[in-house]
């Protein structure tokens, strides 16, 4: 079942949740640039999401990220926005004269990059429900949106994404940006499809951001059993399934088939990567002084998690262990990927 239109995204507060602990890293080389975040959201008290992540607005910065669940959804935000500003801010260098957020929750490009976005015009398509709410907090915290921002109302898994945007005057003769951020995992195997042909019907040299799951893990998700898993993990895990319990994740793509998936719709893949993995932290975590946002608290729940390994060999002796290679391609399958891709000429 999908979300009901008729309620608040909660995962879009999760992570704009995420974008507004992380912008208040000390470190301007490894801080999330989405200094609005947190005024979009306004009092935390009034988020409905019981969940570490959102709590930690209203702890200091130095207490919150001793959370590891915390820590989690800063560094994926931060590479997140640190990697869709630098796509928006080249496309835009390279010609792009619309922008279109997909499912833009807290999204606040058009707010914070109105100077990159001057000559462009910018769209903003979500659900009625969580666009009210963003509207009116846009309202509160923000005041008058910018002249060339449009809100488009819908739900595009039901209703015409082109022709509604058409009518509120997109045109799709000019080089378009497109930011599908966080979304591609709720949309059913065919909405994902019709959406990435949609785009890859551009002009050449327009493109798209995106990040997605691969369809093992969706597959793991819907056989989760509550009873297997780890005692430790439980409240995590049970955590997250209460996150997305009216957002269901549905979709992913092929295991390592992203280039050719993209390819039927005419989508050449510039870049992808699994957030959080080494090469993305290092490029987008990393502080002047070396260390990496969150370090502290990764370490500390990898010690724990080692030693709960250890434990259990131990109880249970001539247990399978899994190979290094064997362990990486699972870290590589289940993992959150991030990507780039243009319409090919
Ligand atoms: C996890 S949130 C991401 C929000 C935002 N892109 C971000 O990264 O901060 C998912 C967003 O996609 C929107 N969404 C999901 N399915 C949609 C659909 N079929 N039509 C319109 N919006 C949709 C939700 O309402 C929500 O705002």
């Amino acid at each position: 079942m999908s979300q009901p239109s008729s309620k608040v995204s909660r995962t879009s507060i999760f992570v704009a949740a995420g974008r507004a602990v992380g912008a208040r890293e000390p470190d301007p080389v490894a801080r999330n640039p989405d200094y609005l975040a947190e005024k979009l959201l306004g009092d935390p008290k009034t988020l409905d999401v019981d969940h570490p992540a959102v709590r930690a607005l209203s702890l200091g910065y130095d207490q919150a990220m001793t959370d590891v669940e915390v820590v989690s959804n800063v560094r994926m935000m931060t590479i997140r926005t640190r990697f869709i500003d630098e796509g928006l801010a080249r496309a835009i260098a390279d010609g792009a004269t619309q922008v279109i957020v997909l499912g833009a929750g807290f999204d606040t490009h058009a707010y914070r990059c109105q100077e990159l976005l001057a000559q462009a015009r910018i769209f903003e398509v979500d659900r009625p429900a969580t666009q009210e709410l963003k509207k009116q907090r846009v309202h509160d915290a923000v005041g008058t949106p910018p002249a060339n921002l449009t809100y488009v109302p819908i739900d595009f898994q039901h209703e015409d994404l082109p022709e509604v945007l058409r009518r509120h005057g997109y045109d799709p003769a000019q080089r378009t940006f497109f930011i599908l951020e966080g979304v591609t995992m709720y949309l059913p195997e065919d909405a994902a499809r019709a959406t990435f042909r949609f785009v890859g019907a551009h002009p050449p040299g327009s493109g798209i951001v995106f990040d997605f799951v691969y369809r093992a893990m969706i597959d793991r998700l819907a056989k989760i059993d509550m009873a297997n898993i780890p005692e430790a993990q439980k409240p995590f895990v049970q955590r997250f399934l209460d996150l997305i319990k009216d957002e269901p994740w549905v979709f992913g793509l092929p295991e390592e088939g992203e280039r050719d998936f993209l390819r039927e719709f005419g989508l050449e893949l510039r870049e992808a990567f699994p957030v959080g993995g080494e090469e993305s932290s290092k490029r987008f975590l990393t502080k002047s002084d070396g260390t990496q946002v969150g370090a502290q608290a990764i370490a500390a729940a990898m010690a724990r998690m080692a030693a709960r390994a250890r434990e259990s060999a131990q109880a249970q002796p001539g247990g399978q262990q899994m190979s290094p290679e064997l362990m990486r391609r699972q870290q590589r399958v289940m993992g959150y990927q991030l990507a780039e891709a243009v319409v090919s000429g």
